[in-house]
């Protein structure tokens, strides 16, 4: 989709980070917007950070829950009559050995990153294919690509919203070509992510584990988001599937794959 001005765009966790720049770097060109979050003090923030002349409308929306979604889509269409881009992208982030991951742990985490996209597409979709135009952003990341430890329900969450997205572009390319998918795979940017537990449900854990803070370590190191909001628009523009986000990535893809081709083991990958 080359035109952007003027498009609706519908994105999920649009009040912290990637969402966030998404949002900016959408308003910048020109297109009306449909935000949504868990967090409403947030998102309200976020609403009101935009330059004045944003055409935008808002609402809570927990993405694990398929009813709020669907709620989420019907506001988009009744403000605007059509929705133009998705990025299913509200995700959490939590880290633990596989032998201490506790299980609630596994459903909050595939509950929002994994099933939220899930409920995106689902929703979303039949909009698009019945516009006959539409381009969808599905966020999963390096984590999607290749599995490093103590991050086991993360990457098995990313690795479905790849394997989603890879089954949706083929989909599409043989009966409705004129509707698009992307999968977005950063590797670590500088956001919220580390404090994902402020949405857990009941509450953050007693002891976030020493995971959590090597993953603020990385994080702070990241990249600014709105280069990784600058690589989706061109995405988007330019019809380009993986939207990859880091230089480094290719090299670790290259390992994965060679270990798989070469009958070994998984290398120790990370991010
Ligand atoms: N930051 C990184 O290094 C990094 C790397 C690769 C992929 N990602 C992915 O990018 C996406 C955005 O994360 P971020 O890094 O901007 O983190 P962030 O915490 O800054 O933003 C995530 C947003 O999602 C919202 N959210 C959480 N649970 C939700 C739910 N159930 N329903 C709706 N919204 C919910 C949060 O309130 C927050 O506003 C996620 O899917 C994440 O997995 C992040």
């Amino acid at each position: 989709m080359e035109h952007l001005e003027g498009r609706v765009a519908v994105i999920t966790g649009a009040a912290s980070g990637i969402g966030l720049a998404l949002a900016h770097r959408f308003a910048a060109e020109g297109m009306r917007l449909v935000l949504s979050d868990v967090e409403e003090p947030a998102l309200a923030a976020a609403v009101a950070g935009l330059p004045a002349d944003v055409e935008v409308v808002s609402m809570r929306c927990d993405v694990s829950r398929l009813e709020q979604v669907e709620a989420l889509c019907d506001l988009a269409v009744s403000s605007f009559g059509a929705v133009h881009v998705v990025c299913n992208n509200a995700g959490v982030g939590g880290g633990g050995a596989m032998t201490e991951l506790d299980i609630d742990d596994w459903s909050w985490i595939l509950g929002v990153n994994l099933w939220g996209v899930i409920n995106g597409v689902r929703t979303f979709l039949p909009v698009l294919v019945e516009q006959g135009e539409g381009h969808i952003v599905n966020t999963a990341s390096v984590a999607g690509l290749f599995a490093a430890p103590f991050m086991g329900a993360y990457n098995v969450s990313k690795y479905g919203v790849v394997a989603l997205s890879e089954t949706l572009f083929n989909e599409l390319a043989m009966a409705h070509p004129d509707v698009n998918v992307s999968v977005l795979c950063p590797s670590w940017v500088r956001t919220n992510i580390a404090d994902s537990a402020r949405n857990r449900p009941g509450g953050p854990p007693a002891d976030a584990g020493a995971t959590a803070e090597i993953i603020e370590t990385f994080i702070s190191r990241g990249i600014d988001p709105a280069a990784v909001a600058d690589r989706v628009l061109d995405g988007i523009r330019d019809r380009r599937f993986y939207i990859l986000t880091h230089e480094d990535t290719a090299a670790a893809v290259e390992a994965r794959m060679r270990a798989i081709l070469d009958d070994g083991t998984p290398p120790m990958l990370m991010h």
